[in-house]
């Protein structure tokens, strides 16, 4: 039995754990398992993706057995024109579970983690009919980054070995109260996320619709927007691409 399958009990009520050796990408046998009517709460986990996928097509690459790479399937109850606000709150749960051991992790909006700088974790929420799939790529146990990914892991940070299923559980335990508060609650989940936002009182350029764009950004809004000032004009972004940091 392994580190994941010793987890599989211990998850919240209503989320069920399936380990797979290798899959092209968690996301996508997630969302064949969606399409043939499979209930919401299972959590896919693989120790290797070969066809991993970040946003916009990017490659995720995350080594056999090193890191964390896996998908949650969702019904949620909330009107789906909310659902984006996943992305925010799968952030501020994966912040959370970090911060058991490394003192802040933040949320770059709308969905990476970084700590020190340097990106930890990617989410790619994805919509289905009636579902939604949020994958969710952690670096635990990878250390020597190339610098232009500008990433970090666990264990380059702190200098030790993670167990993978163990942050998986905390993760999980926090996504398990967090995928309600996207209606009424969410006034609650934004505090904590305006708290770790990476960008706030930075200038950050931006792409929109494969334009680039620049502005300074005052805050995140109440609907989980990116508040951008671009000439004496506050705009609210709701959705927006490769978001750099320039100062
Ligand atoms: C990003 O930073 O662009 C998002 C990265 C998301 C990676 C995760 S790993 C598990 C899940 N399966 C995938 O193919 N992608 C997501």
């Amino acid at each position: 039995m392994n580190d994941f399958q010793h987890i599989a009990a211990q998850l919240p009520d209503s989320f069920r754990l399936l380990w797979r050796e290798s899959v092209g990408s968690t996301n996508d046998e997630l969302r064949k398992l969606a399409e043939q009517g499979m209930a919401e709460g299972l959590v896919l986990v693989a120790d290797e993706q070969i066809a991993g996928r970040g946003r916009r097509g990017a490659v995720w690459v995350s080594p056999k057995g090193e890191n964390l790479a896996f998908s949650i399937l969702l019904k949620p109850m909330a009107p789906k024109v909310l659902w984006h606000r996943l992305s925010l709150v799968t952030g501020l749960a994966v912040a959370e579970a970090l911060e058991n051991y490394v003192p802040l992790a933040e949320i770059k909006w709308p969905n990476d983690v970084r700590v020190g700088g340097k990106k930890i974790a990617g989410i790619l929420v994805e919509a289905g009919k009636d579902f939604v799939i949020i994958g969710i790529g952690i670096n635990i146990n990878t250390t020597n980054f190339p610098d232009e990914l500008a990433a970090t892991s666990l264990q380059e940070l702190t200098g030790r070995m993670y167990s993978r299923a163990e942050v998986l559980q905390e993760l999980v335990t926090r996504m398990s109260r967090y995928v309600d508060q996207i209606n009424q609650e969410y006034a609650d989940a934004l505090k904590s996320i305006r708290e770790r936002c990476a960008l706030t009182g930075h200038l950050v350029s931006y792409l929109i619709a494969d334009q680039r764009r620049e502005g300074m950004v005052r805050g995140i809004g109440s609907g989980g927007e990116l508040m951008v000032e671009t000439d004496g004009k506050l705009e609210a972004l709701v959705q927006a691409d490769e978001v750099r940091i320039l100062d």
